[in-house]
């Protein structure tokens, strides 16, 4: 009873004494801006100091996320002792430092909890004016993997257009396009939008052939897409498929001829008598024995 009363007492003296210092809660962001990369957890900071005691504390962080500010939520809010979250939000914020400290964490983050977040801390009788902190957060992604691909006349003398998109990536990615052979040169791209652009080849050569890269950048990393252009000159196409059938046919004759003047020549040698292995051929077939050995030492024999 008696301590209850001296609490009681000096509470009262503790809320002249404010009444008489017109003292507020004081708020501190540590930070006013954090980035996150999405899917990890960040601790949003918000440091308060006050000269009341703790039993009627209450803190609200609110958020207006970026992509509708003009509907800002209730993240968390502590009030008579308890913690309420925001239905969407559940199992995934919590305050970290209670009483003490009025810090958040919030885990595997997402790109819809992006925006700017409020603290504002109330600790009855003290008034709350200077009792609000602001801060900014940033969810960062890295660039998905973009996808290539052209359309166009890859005949000699066409136009060929080779476009570019990326589905996400926060920061914006930057979007390039390089051919990477024979030496590698940065080709001037058109953006479509944020997330995609195209590059125009016109009057297309054999020298438009080879491998081209399109690379979306931004400070979490690169992704590529590759495509990978052959042209062919008509011209030089028929020429060349001229040259190789007759090389073709040229050889192929040679080949039949050579095999007419074999058959001849085995034919005439077989009727000597001389078309069975020597015994000393068996010897020596024994370290691997193979018919075609048969053939060198029969053309050997032949010049006895
Ligand atoms: C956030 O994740 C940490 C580590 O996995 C876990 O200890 C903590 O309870 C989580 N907090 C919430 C609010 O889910
Ligand atoms: C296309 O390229 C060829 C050879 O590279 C050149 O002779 C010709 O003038 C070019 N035509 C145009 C329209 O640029
Ligand atoms: C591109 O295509 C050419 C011809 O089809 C081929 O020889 C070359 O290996 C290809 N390069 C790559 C990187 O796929």
């Amino acid at each position: 009873m008696a301590t209850s009363g001296e609490c009681t007492l000096w509470t009262t003296l503790c809320v002249c004494f404010t009444a008489l210092h017109t003292s507020a809660v004081m708020v501190t962001m540590r930070e006013s801006a954090i980035e996150v990369v999405r899917g990890d957890f960040v601790v949003l900071p918000c440091s308060f100091f006050t000269s009341s005691p703790l039993s009627r504390l209450n803190i609200i962080w609110t958020l207006a996320p970026f992509s509708s500010p003009q509907a800002p939520i209730q993240v968390i809010v502590y009030d008579h002792g308890q913690v309420i979250e925001d239905p969407s939000l559940i199992g995934r914020v919590a305050f970290t430092g209670l009483p003490w400290s009025a810090d958040i964490i919030m885990n595997d983050t997402r790109v819809s909890d992006a925006g700017t977040y409020r603290c504002m801390v109330n600790n009855p009788p003290e008034t709350a004016d200077a009792g609000i902190g602001e801060l900014v957060l940033s969810v960062l992604v890295a660039p998905s993997l973009p996808a290539c691909h052209w359309d166009g006349d890859m005949d000699t003398g066409g136009s060929v257009r080779l476009s570019c998109a990326v589905s996400e990536g926060i920061p914006t990615p930057e979007i390039r396009w390089d051919k990477l052979n024979p030496e590698e040169i940065s080709l001037p791209i058109n953006m479509e939008d944020d997330l995609s652009g195209w590059v125009q080849i016109v009057n297309v050569s054999t020298q438009t052939s080879g491998l081209y890269r399109c690379s979306a950048s931004n400070l979490l990393g690169t992704e590529n897409c590759y495509i990978n252009l052959s042209v062919y000159s008509a011209v030089a196409g028929n020429s060349s498929g001229i040259l190789q059938g007759v090389l073709l046919t040229l050889s192929m004759a040679l080949t039949l001829l050579a095999l007419l003047v074999l058959i001849l020549w085995l034919h005439h040698t077989g009727q000597d008598g001389r078309w069975r292995p020597s015994k000393q051929e068996e010897e020596e077939g024994d370290e691997g024995y193979n018919e075609i050995r048969y053939t060198p030492s029969l053309i050997k024999r032949s010049f006895v």
